[in-house]
C-alpha cells in the first residue's frame, strides 16, 4: 500500500464494507461520517505507511480492477498475524481463501514460527478459511482465535 492506494482503499471501504468490519470503533452518529473517513486514513498511515510508527504490512487486494478490501500481516514475537478484509460484492467468491492464502505464504518467507488471525464466533467466512488451511481454532471469550505452526 501507498498513498494512492490507500484512497482508493477508502473508496472501496466507503461504497462496500462496515466501519466496523475495517478498523477500530470511532464515536459518532453511524456510517462514514467525516470522522471516520479520517480516521481510517489516520489508522492505515500511522499503521503501515509511516516507518515511524509502521507495525504492520498492508496490500490492497485489487479484484478487476480495483480496489476490493485490505489484507495485512502484523509481527507479535515469533508470530505473524494476518487480518484480511473485502468488500461486500466481493464476498463469497473464494478471493478471502486465495489472499489467505498469499499471505500465508508471504508469512513462510518472513521467518515467523506461528501464522496467527482472530474473528468472531459469527464470521462463518472466515473460520472456514482459517480451518481450512489447517490452523487449530480456539474460542477465547467472544474471539475465536486461529493459530499455524509454520516450517
Ligand atoms: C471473511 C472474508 C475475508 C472471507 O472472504 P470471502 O472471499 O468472502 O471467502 P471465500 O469466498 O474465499 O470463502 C471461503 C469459505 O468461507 C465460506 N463462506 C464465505 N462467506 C460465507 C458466509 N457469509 N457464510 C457462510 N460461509 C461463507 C465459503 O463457502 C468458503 O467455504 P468452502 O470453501 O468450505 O465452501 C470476507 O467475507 C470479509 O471480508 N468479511 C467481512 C470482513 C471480515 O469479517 N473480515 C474478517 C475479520 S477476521
Amino acid at each position: 500500500m501507498d498513498e494512492p492506494a490507500l484512497s482508493r482503499l477508502l473508496d472501496a471501504a466507503v461504497t462496500g464494507a462496515d466501519p466496523l468490519e475495517v478498523m477500530p470503533p470511532v464515536p459518532g452518529p453511524p456510517g462514514w461520517t467525516a470522522a471516520r473517513r479520517d480516521a481510517f486514513l489516520a489508522f492505515h498511515r500511522g499503521r503501515s505507511l509511516d516507518p515511524a510508527t509502521a507495525v504492520e504490512r498492508t496490500w490492497v487486494v485489487d479484484v478487476d480492477g480495483a480496489a476490493a478490501g485490505a489484507a495485512r500481516l502484523e509481527r507479535h514475537g515469533d508470530a505473524v498475524e494476518a487480518g484480511i478484509w473485502l468488500s461486500r460484492d466481493t464476498r463469497g467468491r473464494g478471493i478471502g481463501r486465495e489472499v489467505t492464502r498469499l499471505l500465508l505464504a508471504e508469512a513462510r518467507t518472513s521467518g515467523a514460527a506461528r501464522f496467527t488471525a482472530s474473528t468472531t464466533p459469527d464470521n462463518t467466512g472466515a473460520r472456514s478459511v482459517l480451518a481450512a488451511l489447517g490452523a487449530t481454532l480456539t474460542t477465547e471469550g467472544d474471539e475465536i482465535r486461529a493459530d499455524l505452526r509454520l516450517g
